[in-house]
């Protein structure tokens, strides 16, 4: 009798966490759990390519540590994912130094060409020219990318810099083999890379025709440029071949880039943005991302509730964690842009006074109306989840968590002729006017106009979150746009107020809202059906579509690091 009462009990047990693995099996690709999860001690790596995770892997057997690791993963996930990011782009890095328990946000986003200017991407009505910052030269922001990579591992590194970039080399120089969501990006962006020729040779077959899953991709020029920065550091991008073909190509075209743009462009080592929610302290990106400030603000404002008593997927959580976003987004459209250049005001935004009063404002039962917020709703135009992020973190609670980009699919769709750089269209994150709205229908203020020098407005959002003894716990970030700062909240608010593990805390459903446009954005596996009929009645309004996220995760819990890379793409953690 206790035999058989013992195997019921284990037959429930197992049934009720199949259950759960089938849910999340609507998430999970093609792949095993085990490809996308890690355990170890030493180090954990998680990225959003299998040869990056490689390449940082390389960098940790001779001996590096994990500043090799992060510029070997940056150069090799600049080869495997040209479609989101690459040494024409730019990208932020939190880092995290055990020792002297010291955390620091590196910028190296895009610059503003010195010769933009606030009316470059409007007619002379003063109509938002839809096209020009997104495809074509006036598209392309000063990349930033390499410097930021290069002046980190020499700062930071440990092994020579034509080590760290052996594996990005030989990525491009012998071809990867194109996977799924590589092709997915090349064939929705086959017309806009058959317009310029440099761009259509590589990434295109005969007749423009998109490359498919299964076969390879080569980017020899790529592999000479990558071989120039191994010899000559950050000369071999902003100075000779490399700059002399990015000048001549821009003039071409009709670009604003120049060579004092290359030669002056300036890595910002920055004070990262703090906050905390019930005991645990949150770091993240500052100015000009919007991401850290309004991960804070938002959950500045949750702090208020109880929300893991209502439930993580009820309709009464779900509502006020959208309209705390939808709050947070309003604000994002009046006050964000790149400090340097605007008053931001950061203090008032992660004020917990401030986040009382914005509380205020919620109704525990109805949804707040966007219209009633001060500039005029617009609905959201073309979107790609583009971008990508890698966490790497050693034994010793060492993080480097970092975000790049160079903005939507392949960018402005140029690719700078005999380097195999593929140019970023970051200039779109500008606002093209006040209200304008960009690729993510965010919308846009006056602190992110665009003026020479200045970096364009982002939501990206490396995060490291401490416990209350100041160790940190957790490290993650995304692609996705604005939806980043929503996914990275929420996998926090899933693992310190929902206490979900890692994983469940990856595959759980994500939403968004945006406060443009006025609804709540739910990607699989969708919400109970109940439940969305509830938030109906409440007055919000659903549209199931993936937000695009792919939270790449580290957990810290003792002397165990726990790796999750999304189960939504490819992607991969590794660690022993
Ligand atoms: N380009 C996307 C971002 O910076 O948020």
């Amino acid at each position: 009798m206790k035999l058989f009462i013992l195997l019921l009990v284990v037959m429930i047990g197992s049934c009720t966490s199949m259950n759960k693995d089938n849910k999340y099996a609507q998430v999970l690709k093609d792949h095993k759990r085990s490809e996308y999860e890690a355990f170890g001690k030493k180090y954990m790596i998680s990225t959003q390519g299998r040869a990056t995770t490689e390449a940082a892997k390389f960098v940790f057997d001779q001996g590096g540590n994990i500043y090799d690791a992060a510029a070997a993963a940056s150069f090799a996930i600049s080869v495997e994912r040209p479609h989101s990011t690459g040494l024409g782009g730019g990208g932020f890095m939190v880092i995290y130094d055990s020792k002297s328990k010291k955390s620091e946000a590196i910028d190296f986003r895009e610059m503003a060409p010195r010769m933009a200017n606030s009316k470059m991407f409007v007619d002379k009505m003063g109509n938002q020219i839809k096209d020009k910052s997104l495809t074509g030269a006036l598209a392309v922001g000063t990349p930033g990318l390499v410097a930021g990579i290069v002046s980190t591992h020499k700062k930071y590194g440990k092994l020579p810099l034509a080590t760290v970039l052996k594996p990005a080399i030989n990525l491009a120089q012998n071809g990867l083999t194109v996977y799924p969501a590589l092709s997915v990006a090349m064939k929705a962006e086959s017309k806009r890379l058959c317009k310029y020729k440099a761009a259509a040779k590589i990434f295109l077959k005969k007749g423009c025709k998109p490359y498919v899953a299964g076969e390879v991709l080569y980017q020899k020029d790529l592999a000479k440029t990558l071989r120039s920065i191994a010899k000559n550091s950050h000369d071999g991008f902003y100075r000779g071949y490399v700059a002399n073909q990015i000048v001549k190509y821009q003039k071409k075209m009709g670009g604003l880039i120049r060579h004092a743009d290359l030669k002056y462009y300036k890595v910002k080592n920055r004070e990262p943005i703090e906050g905390t929610y019930k005991g645990y302290k949150i770091v993240s990106m500052p100015p000009p991302s919007s991401g850290g400030t309004h991960i804070i603000e938002i959950l500045n404002i949750l702090e208020g509730y109880d929300l893991k008593s209502m439930g993580a997927q009820s309709a009464k959580a779900i509502h006020l964690t959208s309209s705390a976003m939808q709050i947070a987004f309003a604000d994002r459209a009046e006050y964000m842009g790149d400090s340097d250049f605007a008053k931001v005001p950061v203090k008032k935004l992660i004020d917990k006074t401030y986040a009382k009063k914005l509380r205020e404002k919620i109704s525990v039962s109805r949804a707040l109306n966007s219209s009633d917020f001060p500039i005029a709703f617009r609905d959201l135009l073309y979107e790609s989840d583009d971008t990508t992020h890698f966490t790497i973190m050693d034994g010793e609670g060492n993080i480097v968590t970092s975000t790049q980009t160079i903005n939507g699919w392949f960018g402005s769709a140029m690719v700078t002729p005999g380097t195999g750089i593929v140019m970023n269209n970051e200039m779109d994150d500008f606002a093209s006017h006040v209200g304008g709205v960009n690729l993510f229908g965010a919308v846009g203020g006056k602190n992110n106009l665009v003026e020479p020098r200045k970096r364009p407005l982002s939501s990206m959002s490396p995060s490291i979150v401490f416990n209350s003894k100041d160790e940190p716990i957790l490290a993650l970030g995304t692609p996705s746009g604005t939806r980043i700062l929503t996914c990275v909240m929420q996998t926090i608010l899933n693992v310190i107020e929902h206490d979900m593990p890692l994983w469940e805390a990856v595959a759980a459903t994500r939403y968004h809202h945006q406060w443009s446009p006025e609804e709540i954005r739910v990607g699989k596996p969708y919400f109970d059906p109940k439940v969305e009929t509830e938030l109906r009645r409440m007055g919000h309004k659903i549209k199931h579509k993936d937000l695009g996220c792919k939270i790449q995760a580290i957990m810290k819990k003792g002397s165990t690091l726990h790796g999750v890379s999304d189960m939504r793409e490819e992607g991969s953690s590794f660690g022993i």
